[in-house]
Formats: C-alpha cells, structure tokens, sequence
C-alpha cells in the first residue's frame, strides 16, 4: 500500500497540466485530494473524475495572489477532508520576456504568483505542522531554477527563488520532522508548454512526469530535478566551465538586435 494512503494533499494550480494529473495519480495512490485553482468549471470537472474513480476530493476556488482567498479555499478543504498532511505549491506560469519589452508590473505579477503564491501556503500550513511535528512541504520550481536564460529572466528568477527557499526551510525543517521536495521538471507537456514556440528539448509525456513526482513525494526526497539529461548538462556546464563561458553560450539563445525591427 502507498504511504500516500489516507493522507490529506492540498494542491494548488490543480486544473490543468502538472497540477491536475498530479491530484489524479495521487489519489490513485489512496490520498484525498483538495484542488485549488481559479477556474471553477475545470475544478469542478477534476473533483467529479477522481470521485468517479473511486477516491475522494474536494475543491475551491482561489488565486493564489490574494490572501483571503487563498486562506478562505485552503481552511474549507481542511474542514472536508481533515487535517492537512502534504501542501503542494504548483500554480505558476511563465511567458517570454524579451528584454527590450520589459515589464516591471508583469515581472512583479509572476514573482506574486510563483513564489508569493507558495509563501502563502507556506504560512497557512506551517503552523500546522509544527504543532503536530509532522508535515511535507512540496514545491514545483523548474530546471529554469539554476540558471538565467535568455528571454526568461524573471520566470527563472521566481523558479530560482523557490528553490533556494525551500532549501533554506529543509535544513531547518528537518529537525522537526517536517519534509521540504522541490520539484525541477525540464519541459513537460501541458497548458504551458503547449504555448511555448521554442524548441522543447527531452519533453516528458504528463503521465510520465507525475508519476515521478509522486514517488519523489511518497519518498519525501529534498531536490528533484528531471529529466537525466538536462539535469545532467546544466550540472555539467555550471561544474565545469567558469560562469563567464556559461554565459557566452547563452548568449547564442537570446534574440538578435537586428530581427527586432518593427516587433517594438
Ligand atoms: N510544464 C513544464 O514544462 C514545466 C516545467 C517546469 C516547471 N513547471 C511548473 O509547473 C507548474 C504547473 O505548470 P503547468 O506546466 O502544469 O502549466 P499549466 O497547465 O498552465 O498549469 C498552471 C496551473 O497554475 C494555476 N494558476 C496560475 N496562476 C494562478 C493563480 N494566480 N492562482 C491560482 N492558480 C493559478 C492554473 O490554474 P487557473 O488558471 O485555473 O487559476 C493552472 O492550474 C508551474 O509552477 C510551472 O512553472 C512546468
């Protein structure tokens, strides 16, 4: 039997991609699910599919931007289904972002929600599970975490944050017998990646990619970054090469000056 059987998951970004196919392999696996997100219909859909398999969920609408909300939605699913064992901070999003069109108000709204957003459940679930001495904390952060790609500055400046942050509260956490995972997927096929107009280097099947987040979970692992091979060449480059070449590299990634005429 799963060690995820019985215990209360509150998942945020639950309707559609990583979020959605996450609660439905982790009730699968005998958890009860509480779906947060901000579209209702889609909540409402995901909630009836895992009921009619056989497990047991809830939902709520929430941004995870505003603190009432998000509270609001997170107490009601604790009261339907019982205290609360795993919060997972998966809502996110990211665009591109050339830099000559930079934004600062939509930089500070993906910061808001990325990692604001996992704060918030941080702060509603951690006194929680310090009370109790138990408790996991779950992230989704990104590849993108560890280091600054063109054209996406602030998406892996907020996925870098998350991870740095995490780390910092496993090391305190672990002593009080609270688990911290973060999870770093490369791409995996979803509402956000099928936006995406780059090329999508090892892109994982959504099935494949939760499948491995729910082992990383069950097992309460820290850091989780997948696929091998992307993983492996990130690590490569930052361990071998110094910063300066790095950057050389991914320089080659950013758009030229020239074929911005007439994208202003
Ligand atoms: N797919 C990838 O390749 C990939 C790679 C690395 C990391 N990630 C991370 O994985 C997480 C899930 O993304 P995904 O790929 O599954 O994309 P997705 O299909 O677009 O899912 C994003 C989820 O976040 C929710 N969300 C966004 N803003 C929100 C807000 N303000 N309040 C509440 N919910 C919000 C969306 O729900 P509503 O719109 O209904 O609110 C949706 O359920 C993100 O954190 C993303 O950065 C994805």
């Amino acid at each position: 039997m799963s060690e995820l059987n019985g215990k209360v998951v509150l998942i945020s970004g639950a309707s559609s991609g990583i979020g959605a196919a996450l609660a439905k392999e982790l009730a699968r696996r005998g958890a009860l699910v509480g779906l947060m997100a901000r579209r209702s219909e889609k909540l409402e859909t995901l909630s009836a599919e895992i009921v009619d398999a056989a497990g047991r969920a809830a939902w709520a609408v929430a941004d995870v931007c505003d603190d009432d909300q998000l509270n609001g939605a997170l107490n009601q699913l604790e009261s339907e289904l019982g205290g609360v064992d795993i919060i997972i901070a998966n809502a996110g999003y990211g665009h591109p972002e050339p830099a000559h069109r930079f934004k600062h108000g939509s930089s500070i709204q993906m910061y808001d929600t990325n990692v604001l957003g996992m704060l918030r459940m941080i702060d509603w679930a951690m006194p929680r599970f310090l009370a109790k001495g138990s408790g996991h904390i779950v992230g989704v952060a990104s590849m993108a975490s560890y280091l600054g790609l063109p054209n996406t500055a602030s998406y892996c400046g907020t996925k870098a944050a998350m991870r740095v942050h995490l780390q910092g509260l496993r090391v305190s956490l672990a002593q009080e017998g609270i688990a911290v995972t973060t999870i770093c997927p490369g791409f995996v096929v979803s509402e956000l990646t099928d936006k995406n107009k780059a090329p999508m280097p090892f892109l994982w099947p959504t099935d494949r990619a939760v499948r491995l987040i729910a082992n990383a979970i069950e097992k309460r692992r820290g850091e989780v970054p997948f696929p091998w091979q992307m993983r492996f060449l990130i690590g490569a480059s930052s361990r071998l090469l110094p910063t300066s070449w790095v950057e050389i590299l991914l320089r080659q990634m950013a758009p030229k000056k020239s074929s911005r005429s007439g994208s202003e």
